[in-house]
């Protein structure tokens, strides 16, 4: 298969995670490497979608970056850039807004989950908020989006107004329509305290996640406080069905070892959790550790990490801006 045009984005929203690097950050690094063209962006307009301290976002939006950087993403190799930085992305927002069906947003369940019970009182932004990734991805004729499980839903929905925009402007050809990319297994890494809730940036909880800043003390501990139960290891993939925490835990394994999960079962074969925890540790401190001392060296170089940005939005940007001229003309403006 040819060169893919790669884009994804990541909210600077804290906390990046565990989830976040098997779920999509590992996957940004391989298709780097794999000489695609690639844009990643920090979605700091996405982020503002639920309240954010201003003193704090900046901070976030650098963190973002140095997180990116930290896991393998070259900025020689990719663009990197934050999406406030570039206007298309707002104004093409807009204007899909009016391409987007009020029905299609209507089924979302993302937003249904964030909205809470008290949907009446959640933002707009909140609401519109997949028009906005689609904005993003359509602007620069991506073709290949990679995403975690979670995200499938709003690339449909990008997927649908890439269509009904083509179909309305009788412009077939005019925007891509983009391919998910998402891993097929392991797609979705859990809380490690609730195996039926997914590892989240926003659990107040700290011990339900790893984070790709935790020191190696506090990824150790985390791990043995990780639940388990009191059957034993478990031999066969049927059984982890109902075991979610268990099945997490042997799924991270295996997706940082790159072992098929039946693999992994049988590494383990008549041990106890608490070796396989030891081993699990071990593993995440030869992936994680060395990304969390990165991130903790560029989160000192600010002017770096600004340089980065820059040149990464100054990229962007010219292409962004050449295919919104080229989205208003559709419209006759
Ligand atoms: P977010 O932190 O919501 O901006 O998500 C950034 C990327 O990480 C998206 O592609 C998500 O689908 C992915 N992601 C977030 N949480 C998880 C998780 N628990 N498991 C797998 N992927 C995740
Ligand atoms: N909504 C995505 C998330 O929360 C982030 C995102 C914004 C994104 N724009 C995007 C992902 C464009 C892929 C492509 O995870």
């Amino acid at each position: 298969m040819g060169v893919k045009k790669i884009f994804s984005g990541v909210q600077p929203t804290g906390n990046l995670h565990l989830g976040n690097y098997i779920g999509a950050i590992k996957n940004f690094v391989d298709l780097q490497n794999e000489s695609n063209d690639c844009i990643f962006c920090v979605v700091d307009l996405h982020a503002v979608t639920v309240k954010q301290d201003p003193k704090l976002l900046k901070k976030n939006i650098r963190e973002t970056t140095a997180t990116f950087l930290a896991c393998g993403i070259n900025p020689q190799k990719s663009i990197i850039f934050n999406q406030s930085s570039v206007s298309s992305h707002s104004e093409a927002s807009w204007l899909l807004s009016c391409v987007a069906r009020m029905g299609w947003l209507n089924r979302m369940t993302q937003f249904k989950e964030k909205a809470g019970k008290d949907r009446e009182k959640a933002s707009v932004g909140l609401y519109i908020y997949p028009v906005l990734m689609a904005a993003d991805i359509l602007l620069y004729d991506a073709t290949h989006v990679p995403v975690g499980e979670d995200q499938k839903q709003h690339l449909e929905l990008a997927r649908d107004i890439s269509k009904k925009f083509n179909t309305d402007f009788e412009a077939p050809d005019f925007f891509k329509i983009p391919e998910p990319l998402i891993q097929k297994s392991f797609a979705r890494i859990m809380s490690l305290k609730d195996g039926t809730k997914k590892m989240s940036k926003s659990d107040p909880s700290d011990l339900s996640r790893i984070n790709l800043t935790d020191t190696d003390n506090e990824i150790i501990n985390k791990i043995k406080k990780a639940k388990t139960d009191t059957n034993l290891f478990p031999t066969d993939t049927y059984s982890l069905k109902s075991r979610p925490e268990i099945e997490n835990l042997i799924g991270i394994y295996s997706s940082l070892k790159e072992k098929k999960l039946e693999d992994s079962l049988n590494d383990f074969k008549d041990q106890n959790f608490s070796f396989f925890k030891d081993k699990l540790s071990e593993l995440i401190l030869k992936k994680i550790s060395p990304i969390s001392k990165e991130i903790k060296r560029l989160n000192a170089d600010k002017g770096y990490i600004d340089q980065v940005l820059k040149d990464g939005n100054d990229k962007a940007n010219e292409i962004a801006s050449k295919k919104i001229e080229n989205i208003k003309k559709k419209f006759g403006f």
